[in-house]
Formats: C-alpha cells, sequence, structure tokens
C-alpha cells in the first residue's frame, strides 16, 4: 500500500484548511495510506477517520525552555502519527543541521510515531555527479538508531532542484537512487526501508511517475494544497 504525504508547508488559513478537510475526508483513501500534513495550529482540527495526521516537524528536546517549538511527546498526544524531520527547507534556510536532525529522530521514535527523513542533493551537487555521496552522508543521519527502530523510519528523497520547481527526474534516475538508498540500508541493518520520493509531484506526472517500480509512496507539496489534485493523484496510484 503506497504512502501519500501531503506537507502544506506555511499554507492555507483556518477558513481554507477546513474546506479542505471537508473535502479530502469525501476521497476514497482505501487503496492507499494517506497522511496530511498541516501547519501546526490546525492539527487539533484536521484529526480524522479518513487519513493519517503528520507534523512538517518537531523541537530539539523532549520538553521545556524552546519558545515557539513542539515536543515529540506534546505532538504524540494530537494524534500525530508521522512527523516530517530534516526538510530541506529547514536545512537551508533555517540552518537546520545534522545534529539536530538525530535528536529529533530520537524524540520521535521514543514516542512510538514514524519519521519521515527527507533527504537530497541541490542542482550544483547534482551536476557535480555527487548525488549518491550526498545521499550517503545524509544517511549517516540514522547511525544511532537501531535496526528495530528503523522500522518507523520512511526516508523521503526529494531533490532540492525538483522542489516547488516543475522539473523532476527521469523515472530511471529515481529508480537508481530509490535502489542505492535502500541497498544502503539494508546492507548495513537487513531492513527493508520504505522510500517516497517528493518534488513536484503532481496530477500530470503522476501517471508517469507510477511505472518506477521500487518506490512506496510520494511526499507531494504544492499539488497537495488542491482537494481535487490530491484527488486525481490518489486516484491515479496503485
Ligand atoms: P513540491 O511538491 O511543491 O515540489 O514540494 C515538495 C516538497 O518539498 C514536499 O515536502
Amino acid at each position: 500500500m503506497k504512502l501519500i504525504v501531503a506537507n502544506h508547508k506555511m499554507n492555507l488559513t483556518l477558513p481554507e484548511v477546513l474546506d479542505y478537510k471537508h473535502k479530502i475526508e469525501e476521497i476514497n483513501t482505501s487503496k492507499i495510506k494517506l497522511v496530511i500534513c498541516p501547519s501546526y495550529p490546525y492539527l487539533v482540527e484536521l484529526n480524522s477517520n479518513n487519513y493519517y495526521l503528520g507534523s512538517q516537524n518537531v523541537g530539539i528536546l523532549d520538553n521545556g525552555a524552546l519558545t515557539g517549538e513542539i515536543s515529540a511527546k506534546q505532538l504524540s498526544f494530537l494524534h500525530v502519527s508521522y512527523v516530517i524531520v530534516g526538510h530541506s527547507e529547514r536545512r537551508t534556510i533555517l540552518k537546520e543541521n545534522n545534529s539536530d536532525i538525530q535528536k529529533k529522530i530520537e524524540h520521535v521514535l521514543k514516542t512510538g510515531m514514524h519519521v519521515i527523513l527527507c533527504i537530497g542533493e541541490n542542482q550544483e551537487e547534482k551536476d557535480k555527479g555527487k548525488t549518491k555521496k550526498v545521499l550517503k552522508e545524509n544517511l549517516e543521519i540514522l547511525k544511532n538508531i537501531s535496526a528495530n527502530q528503523l522500522g518507523k523510519v520512511i526516508i523521503a528523497y526529494e531533490p532540492i532542484w525538483a522542489i516547488g520547481t516543475g522539473v523532476i527526474p527521469t523515472n530511471d534516475e529515481i529508480y537508481e537512487i530509490t535502489e542505492y538508498i535502500k541497498n544502503l540500508i539494508y546492507d548495513k541493518y537487513d531492513v527493508d526501508i520504505k522510500v517516497l520520493y517528493g518534488g513536484s509531484v503532481s496530477p500530470d506526472n503522476i501517471v508517469e511517475l507510477e511505472k518506477i517500480r521500487n518506490i512506496d509512496g510520494y511526499l507531494i507539496g504544492g499539488s497537495s494544497l488542491n482537494p481535487k489534485k490530491m484527488s486525481d493523484i490518489i486516484n491515479k496510484v496503485r
């Protein structure tokens, strides 16, 4: 069963998100696992039986003095099941580093929620042929995680140059990178990890993306804000 994750980023007002919920609840989600990651203030309102709730981020501390942040434990009490960690926008714009991301992953796993760890190369790294090197370094973040805990970790391969640009890798490229990630994890931990593709996924390219045999789902930004586009994508996913 494919995992479809909607990352709303910093979008939608309260009236818009309530309308969104109403429309998303009408979609038949029986053939997929749908996760909606709204902005923090809407997590309570968006709780639903038709999909899982996800968070776009989590704080680096267990609890205490960290103004403006939310802990993994607090999220788990809001029925959140999935937490996105290490999104490229947080790494590049907010300067989040690997040590921060490691702490976040540990806190999330302690609560029993799933981690969606985002990794991906930028345009310059791609042009220099460094994609696999970058991904391998990104995956070092998992070095302190046990094989058992890895069962709750999902990797989202999001080439930074494909996010919000309408440009996506070829199917062969996505297949090769997904296989590379899965093999790295399998060789090291003996675990079959799930890998999502993210970056400009839309109703226009989903049929083509669905021809890739080894991806386990999608992490969707822009298109996920539109219930009609979400419905189109979900209906085309096998
Ligand atoms: P887009 O689908 O808008 O390219 O965003 C992808 C993304 O960053 C999801 O986390």
